[in-house]
């Protein structure tokens, strides 16, 4: 995905101005920065949920609003940060939804174990026949990473996917994208507020200011006291554990 300065106004209001950046493939990369800094609005134009005001995103070569619907459900999956479907669906039957693109309404033996495999991935076995508006935030919030890892699709988009986890399942979650990374070669963009996750499982860090790029590069590149400190205004000190900065502010 190359990203040419992409901008978006809402009103007078620019919230993204021309931001230009190329997201690496078969890495992961997160944006990270202060509420409002435009994270979810580059990430919906990046999904295309959202049109733009000018630049351009290139998708494998073309631009992305010129795909079809169709064939950009083939290649990019996506969770947005206020994910919500109103339906009564069970966990599995809302995981089978990711299938769909593929298979229309009937779902193969390969798409089932897909499906458990998601399922599984997310820990969500005892749980796949309720409802998912009978389920805490925070196994809904699971629910829909597995559906979205279920499309199985090249890239995969995940606006704050740690919303609403607790430590264990977050660490989970951010493992199962290193993985889907690492040994299914994926490409995976995240909006991440947690920056210690972003630190230390992404590839590359985006980080955002008032709708520009404060920095983009490897994670260590981005997570060094000065350039953390001025995004967020907090003071920083950085350590390291296996090798990786992680970032300790107060
Ligand atoms: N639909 C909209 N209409 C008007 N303004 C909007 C709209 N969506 C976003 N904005 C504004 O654009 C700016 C960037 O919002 P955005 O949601 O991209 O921030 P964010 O970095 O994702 O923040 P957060 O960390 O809180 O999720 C904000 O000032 C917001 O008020
Ligand atoms: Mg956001």
């Amino acid at each position: 995905m190359i990203i040419d300065k992409l901008s978006k106004r809402y009103g007078s209001k620019t919230v993204v101005d021309s931001i230009s950046i190329e997201i690496p493939k078969r890495a992961v990369t997160s944006m990270i920065g202060p509420n409002g800094a435009g994270k979810s609005t580059v990430f919906n134009m990046l999904a295309r949920l959202i049109a733009r005001d000018a630049g351009i995103v290139d998708f494998n070569g073309k631009d992305i609003e010129k795909w079809k619907s169709k064939e950009l459900a083939k290649k990019i999956a996506i969770l947005t940060q206020s994910n919500n479907i109103q339906m009564k669906l069970t966990v599995r039957e809302l995981v089978a939804f990711g299938r769909f693109p593929y298979s229309g309404s009937r779902l193969t033996e390969e798409d089932e174990a897909i499906i458990s495999k998601a399922i599984a991935y997310l820990e969500l076995q005892d749980i796949q026949h309720q409802f998912i508006d009978e389920i805490s935030g925070g196994q809904r919030q699971r629910a829909y990473i597995a559906m979205v890892i279920a499309q199985d699709t090249e890239y995969i988009l995940l606006d704050e996917p740690t919303n609403n986890l607790d430590i264990y399942h977050a660490t989970n979650m951010m493992k199962i994208v290193r993985r889907l990374c690492d040994e299914l070669d994926k490409t995976v963009i995240l909006v991440l507020h947690e920056i210690n996750y972003a630190a230390f499982y992404s590839d590359y860090i985006c980080a955002l200011v008032d709708g520009r790029v404060a920095k983009f590069g490897t994670v260590d590149e981005v997570m060094t006291k000065e350039v953390l400190s001025s995004i967020y205004n907090v003071e920083f000190e950085i350590m390291r554990i296996e090798g990786k900065p992680l970032s300790i502010y107060y």
